[in-house]
C-alpha cells in the first residue's frame, strides 16, 4: 500500500462520522463530471446512512439488554456454517459508502486480500475476517438497520474497569458474538464483539489484562476491516480457497 493511499484511508476513517469520503481519483478519469445519477445516488446514500446512524446514536441501556434479551432466541435455527457465509453475498451495509452496493462477502474478501497481501500468517485473524460480519445476516430480517449496522460506542461502564464490564450500542457485533463465543478463541470472540469499536473508544475500557488483546489484535484487525474496503476493487481471492479453514476451525453447522 502506498503512503498515499494509508493517508487517504486513515483519514477517511477519521471523517466516516461525518459522512464524509475522500478518494483519488484515477488521472483518466479525473476531468469526467458526474453524471446525474451519480449525484442521485451519493445524496441519497449520505441522506440514508444519517438516518440510520442518528437512530442507532440514541439506543440506551434499555435497548441494548432488550436487543440481547430478543436474540437469544434463534432467528434462522441451525443452519450450515458454509451457508451462513455465503449468505452475507446477499446482505449490503445501506450505510457504508466506502463499499456502496459492495455485499459483505465481497467485504469479507477484501479483508483478507489485504491481510494476505501484508504477510498475515495468523491464523486467528484470518478466522475473524472470515465471520466478524456474520451478525450482517440480521440485515436479511425485519429488524431496524440501526440495529445491525454503524460503529458503536461505550454508554455505560467504568473507565479502565474491562470491557465485560462495560455496555456498549448494539449491532451485528453483539450478535454475531451471541452465537460464536463458545466455538471460537477467545480473542477471535472478542474481536467479534468490538470490531465496531473505534480503538480510540475501546482504549479507555481497557483493563490492563485486556491491553494486549488490543495491540495485538483489535488495533490491527480494526485496520483491515476499515481501510480494505473499496465500492470499486473486485477482490482477488476467492472464498472457496478458505474452506479448509472453515473446516478445521468452525463447527460445520451454527445456530442462528
Ligand atoms: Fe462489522
Ligand atoms: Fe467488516
Amino acid at each position: 500500500m502506498t503512503a498515499k493511499r494509508r493517508l487517504l484511508d486513515a483519514t477517511n476513517v477519521a471523517l466516516r462520522r461525518a459522512g464524509v469520503r475522500l478518494e483519488r481519483v484515477p488521472a483518466s478519469v479525473r476531468d469526467a463530471e458526474p453524471t446525474a445519477t451519480q449525484h442521485r445516488d451519493w445524496a441519497e446514500q449520505r441522506a440514508t446512512e444519517q438516518l440510520i446512524t442518528g437512530r442507532h446514536n440514541t439506543q440506551t441501556v434499555a435497548d441494548v439488554r432488550r436487543l440481547s434479551e430478543k436474540y437469544t432466541k434463534p432467528i434462522l435455527g441451525e443452519v450450515e456454517t458454509w451457508d451462513l457465509l455465503m449468505m452475507l453475498g446477499t446482505c449490503v451495509d445501506p450505510t457504508d459508502g466506502a463499499l456502496g452496493a459492495a455485499s459483505q462477502l465481497v467485504h469479507v474478501l477484501q479483508v483478507l486480500e489485504m491481510m494476505i497481501a501484508e504477510g498475515v500468517t495468523d491464523e486467528d485473524l484470518l478466522l475473524a475476517a472470515l465471520v466478524h460480519d456474520l451478525g450482517k445476516v440480521l440485515l436479511l430480517t425485519d429488524e431496524d438497520p440501526a440495529n445491525v449496522v454503524c460503529m458503536n460506542r461505550f454508554i455505560a461502564g467504568e473507565e479502565g474497569g474491562g470491557l465485560g464490564q462495560g455496555i456498549t450500542q448494539w449491532n451485528h457485533d453483539e450478535f454475531a458474538y451471541m452465537r460464536l463465543v463458545d466455538v471460537v478463541p477467545r480473542d477471535v470472540a472478542l474481536l467479534i464483539r468490538y470490531h465496531s469499536v473505534m480503538p480510540h473508544d475501546l482504549d479507555p475500557y481497557l483493563a490492563t489484562s485486556e491491553r494486549e488483546f488490543a495491540d495485538r489484535y483489535h488495533g490491527p484487525f480494526f485496520r483491515y476491516d476499515q481501510e480494505s474496503k473499496s465500492a470499486m476493487r473486485r477482490p482477488s481471492v476467492r472464498i472457496e480457497d478458505f474452506r479448509g479453514l472453515v473446516g478445521r476451525r468452525l463447527p460445520s453447522r451454527l445456530e442462528i
